[in-house]
């Protein structure tokens, strides 16, 4: 079968190139509530999503970003950082799923509207640390709640990379 949603979820790629120019409004907003559409254990609406554009403070999460990496630019000079949040794991056991399906459709989002992105790592850490909660409060991010993870988002400026093929066997059927 084939459908443009179907089509959408095999081209979408990880996108680590990204042009200065900042995205416009209407396409963030399309995006975020692209995530506040994605299914949550209960209907609790858990994660929180915060989208940064402000430069130092998107500057400030990648060098905090790439010291728990322990490399420079984990956000490949993005313009714009979509950080999610949630309740901590160990309290609630369905936070990183529902994070995880808000990034995945903020992804697909991204690509049906020909912005690239990439999920970046590491907020779990990131956030946990003295840090981060301070970056945290700056962001009006209650800091009790947990990283779950996060977008790089922007104009691609470079060709989507080449598909790998899916694993043989990925799925079966079982009637
Ligand atoms: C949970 C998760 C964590 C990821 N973390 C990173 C990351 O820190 N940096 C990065 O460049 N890509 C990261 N990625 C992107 C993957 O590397 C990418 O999705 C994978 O290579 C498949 O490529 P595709 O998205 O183009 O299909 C992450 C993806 C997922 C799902």
């Amino acid at each position: 079968m084939d459908n443009i949603v179907l089509q959408a979820l095999r081209n979408r790629r990880s996108i680590r190139r990204f042009k200065p120019e900042q995205i416009s409004d209407e396409e963030l907003q399309a995006v975020l509530e692209a995530g506040t559409w994605a299914p949550t254990a209960k209907g609790l609406q858990d994660p929180w999503i915060v989208a940064v554009q402000r430069p130092d403070l998107v500057e400030r999460i990648d060098r905090l970003n790439g010291k728990i990496w322990g490399h420079e630019h984990p956000f490949y000079g993005a313009p714009t950082i979509v950080l999610v949040f949630g309740t901590d794991p160990d309290e609630w056991q369905n936070s990183l799923q529902d994070g995880s399906l808000v990034l995945g459709n903020m992804m697909l989002a991204a690509h049906a509207i020909g912005l690239g992105s990439c999920w970046i790592n590491r907020e779990r850490e990131m956030f946990a640390t003295p840090e981060g909660k301070e970056l945290m409060a700056e962001l009006g991010v209650d800091v009790k709640l947990a990283g779950i993870g996060a977008l790089a988002l922007g104009y691609p400026a470079s060709f989507p990379p080449s598909v790998k093929p899916r694993k043989e066997n990925y799925f079966k059927v079982v009637k």
